[in-house]
């Protein structure tokens, strides 16, 4: 029987106890944490969170629009058999040599266990997960071309990541441990920013913080600035020396949050509305020179 692994967490990955709790879950029953959340709430980071914590390799597989279940089984490369048989002057009747193992297929032939990320399932088609049900319920697949069964060694920590693009089919959900991250709250990303930059200024953390979540918030945002954008809005405004009780009123390096121009003309005119009472006719001016800019 393998040994029961516990995650307790890293510490440069902010995790909140419930998320920690189904980490351990999904770990002592067996079966595929399915993580949903926005972009950039470290869904991705998470897996490799869980890998290093454990002291176990992380194998990706990083799914895109065109990723059938089989490429992460096994593929027969017939190809360079047949070129091999032309020109090649080694042993082609060996197919062995041909098959090359999917992310899943080196999950389950590994000699010790390991973390597998299916990064992004959602992109994939509808029919990707239910394709992949049979071989995440019994770990294991059989090869017609060599008539060899792959079985893993260890069952692997599988970590499914989805930004919700669309819905999982019942079957699939039914068989993983599922959890959603919720965006950080205020209190929790300062403790996210502060993982990455312990030196950050706690004044212009705060301001940033309150003009980012202010952001967030205006109505009809395409794409509404996450994690990542937010860190490297402070950055920015660290390394461009701007006071923090300018922040708010200037949004300045906003193309580091928002990367839609309508968000940008949204975000100015709302911070404009917000500022021009009819009285400032300065704060005016410099609203048209910085839409002016773009
Ligand atoms: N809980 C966290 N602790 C520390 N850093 C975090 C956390 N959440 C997000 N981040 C930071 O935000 C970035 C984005 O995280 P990540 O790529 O894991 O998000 P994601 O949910 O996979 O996003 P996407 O859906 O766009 O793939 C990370 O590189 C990391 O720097
Ligand atoms: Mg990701």
């Amino acid at each position: 029987m393998t040994e029961q692994l516990m995650f307790k967490g890293t510490k440069d990955y902010v995790i909140s106890d419930d998320l920690r709790n189904s980490v351990n879950i999904a770990i002592a029953l067996g079966r595929p944490l399915l993580i949903k959340g926005e972009p950039g709430t470290g869904k991705t980071l998470l897996a490799e969170c869980v890998a290093r914590s454990l002291g176990l390799k992380l194998i990706v597989w990083n799914i895109k629009s065109t990723t059938k279940a089989q490429d992460g089984l096994y593929v027969y490369d017939t190809v360079q058999r047949l070129y091999d048989s032309q020109f090649g002057d080694h042993d082609v009747s060996d197919i062995k040599h041909y098959i090359k193992l999917g992310k899943l297929g080196e999950a389950f032939a590994s000699e010790e266990r390991v973390v597998l990320l299916i990064d992004e399932i959602d992109k994939a088609d509808l029919e990707f997960p239910n394709d992949l049900l049979w071989e995440l319920d019994v770990m294991n697949f059989y090869i017609p071309e060599t008539g060899e069964t792959i079985s893993a060694k260890h069952r692997p920590i599988v970590i499914i990541t989805s930004n919700a693009e669309k819905e999982l089919p019942d079957a699939f959900l039914r068989r993983c441990i599922f959890h959603y991250i919720d965006f950080p709250d205020c209190e929790m990303m300062e403790k996210i920013v502060y993982v990455h930059y312990p030196d950050i200024q706690k004044k212009l953390l705060t301001e940033a913080l309150k003009a980012f979540y202010w952001v967030r918030s205006i109505p009809g945002l395409q794409k509404k600035p996450s994690t990542s954008e937010l860190l490297d809005w402070i950055q920015a405004l660290a390394l461009g020396g701007i006071a923090p009780e300018t922040i708010a009123k200037e949004l300045p390096f906003l193309g580091a949050l928002l990367k839609k121009n309508q968000d940008f003309e949204l975000t100015l005119r709302q911070l404009h509305s917000r500022s021009v009472d009819g009285k400032d006719r300065d704060k005016d001016k410099y609203y048209r020179s910085i839409m002016r800019g773009y």
